[in-house]
């Protein structure tokens, strides 16, 4: 595994034998859902059928095409949003992802595509979602009207499920190309399925080297995963209704956006398994390193003791050299000669000692160097440790009653029913 989990000084504060106890409960559960056939975001590391089938409609878009324009929400959108931002430097088309439905951005986004040399990617699972419908129908209705309607067919790419749903029929009905999301992996978990692999790899990005970078956590990252869900268990129930999630490192931030909606949608429930109302779950949220050092750090070490910090560090990175510029100056010569790496790598320490010095509970995950297979050992990892973590938790973290009441009351207002 390129990641590791440096557990620093949280061993002090808990007790080894209950921590034991649901390390082996969490295996065992991990184990079980790994052979389970209702759930499928175990399966994906070992199958390139996704990549095939994405290859094969790939191969049938048209020429000259410069932009994919995806149309997606929540974990139809995140998942390829996080790869994207991560790899902007390597991808070979512009990855548009619109993933909101406020009016002025579709305004300014409709006048900035050429539609002759774009691709739209709608992405829906369960093919009635409003916003990426509403999306659709606008710029659809704007590349019929640039293009004709034959030629703006030809640059649609549906992915939904494979067999369901108002978008499969109308894919099937109009002959469009389609893709068929898993039946057994909800939206948060789909980032490997053709929802993240179509947009990726038609833009550039190595998606086989993601799928091998899960692979290995799925063969070796399995007591991490565990143990980072029992952390998340035992300090929930500690008190620790926050997990900061600290990012050192820009290219990593929306990794902390992904996983953000994968922990609140998975964990945060009304009942257990059992019908008991529970109402439990913490709230994450992201702190970027070193920037939010100055904004948010005086208040994680003396405001409430209600935070779990997940500190994420890069060990081997592109290095630049602080020089000795004002060298007549004394002022700042401790910096001369230094780097980057080594400033940020400082202020993340310093910060972790100050609130460890607080009393503050915090884990480190620390990252050999950020590609492909260590962004795809970082998406098995978390998607198994949400999972054990709902386990644990007594709930059923691959359900989202809790969102689909608002969209029902929103279709309502629209005059849906
Ligand atoms: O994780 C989930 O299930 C959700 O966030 C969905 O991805 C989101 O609501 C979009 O749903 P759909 O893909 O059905 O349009």
């Amino acid at each position: 595994m390129k990641i590791n989990l440096n557990l620093r000084k949280i061993n002090n504060l808990i007790e080894d034998k209950q921590f034991d106890l649901l390390l082996e409960k969490g295996l065992k559960f991990a184990e079980d859902i790994e052979k389970d056939d209702a759930i499928g975001f175990t399966d994906l590391p070992e199958t390139d059928r996704y990549i095939k089938q994405v290859k094969t409609v790939i191969e049938r878009l048209p020429e000259g095409i410069d932009t994919l324009l995806l149309l997606g929400i929540g974990g139809s959108a995140l998942g390829a949003k996080m790869v994207r931002d991560c790899f902007a430097d390597r991808l070979t088309k512009e990855l548009i992802i619109m993933d909101n439905v406020d009016p002025e951005t579709i305004h300014h986004t409709a006048k900035r595509i050429n539609p002759e040399k774009t691709v739209i990617n709608v992405i829906s699972k369960s093919g009635s979602t409003v916003e990426p419908i509403s999306l659709f129908k606008f710029f659809f209705n704007l590349f019929e009207l640039e293009l004709g309607r034959e030629k703006a067919l030809k640059r649609i790419v549906v992915t939904t499920d494979s067999v369901k749903g108002n978008l499969r029929k109308l894919a099937d009905e109009l002959g469009l190309l389609s893709l068929g999301v898993p039946d057994n992996v909800g939206g948060r978990f789909s980032v490997l399925t053709p929802v993240g692999i179509f947009p990726l790899e038609y833009c550039g990005i190595d998606t086989e080297s993601l799928l091998k970078g899960a692979l290995n956590a799925k063969r070796h990252g399995n007591s991490m995963a565990v143990t980072g869900a029992v952390i998340d268990y035992l300090f929930y129930n500690k008190g620790k209704n926050i997990k900061v999630l600290f990012i050192y490192s820009d290219k990593l931030y929306r990794f902390g956006e992904w996983y953000l909606q994968l922990f609140g949608e998975s964990l945060g429930k009304r009942v257990d398994t059992k019908g008991n109302e529970v109402n439990l779950g913490a709230t994450a949220v992201l702190a970027k390193g070193v920037t939010d050092q100055h904004s948010q750090v005086q208040l994680y070490r003396e405001g409430p003791d209600d935070k779990l910090f997940a500190f994420f560090k890069i060990k081997d990175k592109t290095d630049v050299l602080i020089p000795d510029s004002f060298s007549e100056f004394d002022g700042f010569s401790y910096l001369n000669g230094k780097t980057f790496s080594k400033l940020i790598d400082a202020e993340c320490e310093g910060t972790m000692q100050a609130l460890e010095k607080s009393g503050r509970p915090l884990i480190l995950y620390e990252i050999e160097n950020i590609d492909y297979e260590t962004m795809g050992e970082l998406i098995y990892l978390f998607e198994m440790q949400t999972a054990v973590c709902g386990y644990l938790y007594g709930i059923n973290p691959f359900d989202q009653p809790g969102v689909e009441e608002g969209k029902v009351i929103a279709k309502k207002l629209l005059g849906y029913y």
